[in-house]
Parts: structure tokens; C-alpha cells; sequence
């Protein structure tokens, strides 16, 4: 008897404003990796796993909301980084909310150790888990987070 072909598993890398600017940015607060980068690494290590990539960087809020609508069915985890949208965006969070994809939120700096207003994030209750505080290597701790969840494991 032959098994179905499974389909490469797809992992969705969202960031949301101003992370077009990493880099050049406040370096010292996010380091000098540009986003181009962290892709690049990225890509390298979905290469390795097996795994499909996509990566997609907006600084409007409604373009990330339609990504992660588009997501459903589709994508197998979500990595987001959505900048200060973490502490604004009530869309974004019934978004993720909305589309049964498992999303893990992330964060260069440690979001918890600033000012007051970047401990509340609006979508951490509806995320698998949240990475804050490594700089670029949030992003990868955050893949890796998201092969245990593929694959299965919590
Ligand atoms: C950020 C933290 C947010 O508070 C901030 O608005 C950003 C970047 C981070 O990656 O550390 O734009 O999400």
C-alpha cells in the first residue's frame, strides 16, 4: 500500500513596521543585523529542516492582517515580530486569533525590561509562546520553536 506524499510543512515569517529599518534603526537597542540577514539565516536553516519558507515584512497593519487570514490552511506555524504593533493592534491579535495557525510572537529587545508601555502585547494570549530579549537570535530560537511545534512536540 503507498502513503500519501506528505506536503513540505510551511513556516510563515511575519514582521511588522519599522523592521525594514533594522540595521540602521536604534542599533543599540536591535543590533546590526538587517532584516535581509536574519532571512538569509533563516532560509539556510528551513533548507537544512526541509521546511518551505516565507518571509513578508509590512508596515501596515491591514497588509499583515490579510497575510495571516491568507495563512489559514496553508501555513503550518507563524513566526511574528509585529514591532509596536505587539502593544496596539487588537486587529492583528483576532487575526491570529482567527486563523488556527500556531504563532509563535517574537521580539529583538526584551520587551519586558523597557519602558512600561512594551510589557503589555495584545497578542501573547493568543501565541504558542513569546521570545523576547536575544536580538537578531530571537528569530532563530523562534524557528526552532516552530519545528518542535510541526513536528509535534510542545
Ligand atoms: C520590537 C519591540 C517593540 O516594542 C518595538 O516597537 C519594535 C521592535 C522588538 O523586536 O524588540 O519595533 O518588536
Amino acid at each position: 500500500m503507498s502513503s500519501k506524499p506528505q506536503h513540505k510543512k510551511r513556516i510563515l515569517v511575519l514582521n511588522g513596521c519599522n523592521l525594514n529599518l533594522l540595521g540602521a534603526r536604534e542599533p543599540e537597542i536591535y543590533g546590526r543585523d538587517t532584516l535581509a540577514d536574519i532571512e538569509t539565516r533563516l532560509a539556510a536553516l528551513a533548507k537544512k529542516a526541509g521546511v518551505e519558507l516565507e518571509c513578508f515584512q509590512s508596515n501596515h497593519e491591514g497588509a499583515l492582517i490579510d497575510r495571516i487570514q491568507q495563512a489559514r490552511g496553508k501555513a503550518d506555524a507563524i513566526l511574528i515580530n509585529p514591532g509596536a504593533f505587539t502593544h496596539t493592534s487588537v486587529g492583528i491579535r483576532d487575526a491570529i486569533a482567527g486563523a488556527g495557525v500556531p504563532t509563535i510572537e517574537l521580539h529583538l529587545s526584551n520587551i519586558h525590561a523597557r519602558e512600561g508601555f512594551r510589557r503589555h502585547s495584545f497578542l501573547a494570549p493568543v501565541c504558542v509562546g513569546q521570545i523576547a530579549g536575544f536580538g537578531a537570535g530571537s528569530y532563530e530560537l523562534a524557528f526552532a520553536a516552530a519545528l518542535r511545534i510541526i513536528g509535534g512536540r510542545p
